[in-house]
């Protein structure tokens, strides 16, 4: 995830137990482009484990060759193309989730990519863009194209984060498809993602957001999969996340004022499962410095530190209300959206 999962977020996961298989945060491709030097850095000094999958966002396809044999001089797991990214200034590119309009252009990408890299290559994709009516269509041409994986987040473009998830058309995919396919969206909890990958035939679960949330989610699905109790996770866990989160993502030089700010786009996801009624998340949002932050955290984790850190957010405890509500405004969805 864009400005999310860059080394130090991944090494906090890793604490908290770490997915099977990480992907960076995307590098954007085209004639100018070179490996952003910070993603670079989640590959070649990733000691979470862990392998790290390297995400391309792009539509030339010289550049995304050239792109990708860079990239193979690193310690990557493999290429991963983006065919879902629905920021409009990025779509209106033509690349991530505008890719899906031209079903055509991603054969040609994916057939001079396939020659190229020798590794594992990969896609992330969206059910379509308006609508799902070419969904087929592209299935059929990454079946064709000899990709070794395909994760799908069950939304179209237009759809953002807003609407529920069609694990059905996940499903379809994981019928159609020669390689394993990862479901991907809304997967809350250890519990959900047992549920979607048994209802949807998937290999296995794509979690984003919800890594933010609770992170360790990971260990709660291998617990879950391999038949063990779940460990349960208390408000004072939680405050010592936070605390991990903070030190851990503060990079030298960046004002206290604007690390706190950093910290709120983290927050935003966490307070979701820490009070039904979102007081932590008002609170939190507030913060102005280091010392007010905390003793926010202080006073909702600690008051009663033995609570239960909720499983599943709750209803209506919305992380990022102008972009994942029905309501919301189609313009800008990122981290940055309800931060101070
Ligand atoms: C802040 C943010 C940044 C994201 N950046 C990327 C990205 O760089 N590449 C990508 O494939 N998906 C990206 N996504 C989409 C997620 O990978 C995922 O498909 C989506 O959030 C739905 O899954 P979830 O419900 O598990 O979060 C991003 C999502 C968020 C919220």
């Amino acid at each position: 995830m864009q400005d999310v999962t860059d080394l130090a977020f991944m090494r906090v996961i890793a604490g908290y137990g770490a997915p099977d298989y990480f992907f960076t945060e995307f590098f954007r491709v085209h004639a100018q482009s070179r490996p952003e030097r910070h993603i670079l850095r989640s590959i070649d000094e990733n000691d979470t484990g862990r392998p790290v999958f390297a995400q391309l966002i792009g539509e030339d396809i010289a550049h995304l060759l050239r792109t990708a044999e860079e990239l193979a001089r690193h310690p990557i797991a493999g290429i991963d193309l983006n065919l879902g990214c629905p920021a409009p200034k990025v779509y209106r590119k033509n690349v991530g989730g505008g890719l899906l309009r031209e079903p055509d252009r991603i054969a040609s990408i994916l057939a001079a990519l396939r020659d190229a890299v020798p590794g594992l290559l990969t896609v992330k994709m969206r059910i379509g863009f308006e609508d799902d009516v070419n969904f087929d269509r592209i299935l059929d041409i990454v079946n064709t194209s000899g990709v070794d994986m395909l994760t799908v987040h069950g939304r179209t473009v237009r759809q953002m984060y807003r609407s529920g998830v069609r694990y059905d058309r996940i499903a379809h995919a994981a019928a159609r498809m020669r390689c394993p396919v990862l479901a991907n969206g809304n997967v809350t909890s250890a519990s959900r993602a047992a549920e979607i990958v048994r209802d949807s035939g998937a290999m296995g679960v794509m979690i984003g957001r919800h890594a933010i949330r609770n992170p360790w989610i990971f260990r709660q699905c291998r617990d879950r999969f391999a038949g063990r109790a779940q460990g349960r996770v208390s408000l004072s866990d939680v405050r010592e996340y936070v605390e991990r989160l903070y030190r851990s993502t503060r990079v030298p030089g960046l004002p206290e004022r604007a690390h706190v700010n950093k910290m709120k786009k983290y927050l935003n996801f966490v307070g979701q499962g820490v009070d039904r009624e979102g007081a932590f998340l008002r609170d939190m949002r507030r913060a102005e410095s280091e010392s007010g932050l905390f003793e926010i955290c202080d006073r909702h984790l600690l008051a009663l530190p033995d609570a239960e850190f909720a499983p599943e957010p709750y209803p209506g405890v919305i992380a990022r209300p102008n972009c994942e509500t029905p309501a919301a405004d189609a313009g800008g969805c990122s981290l940055e959206a309800v931060t101070a």
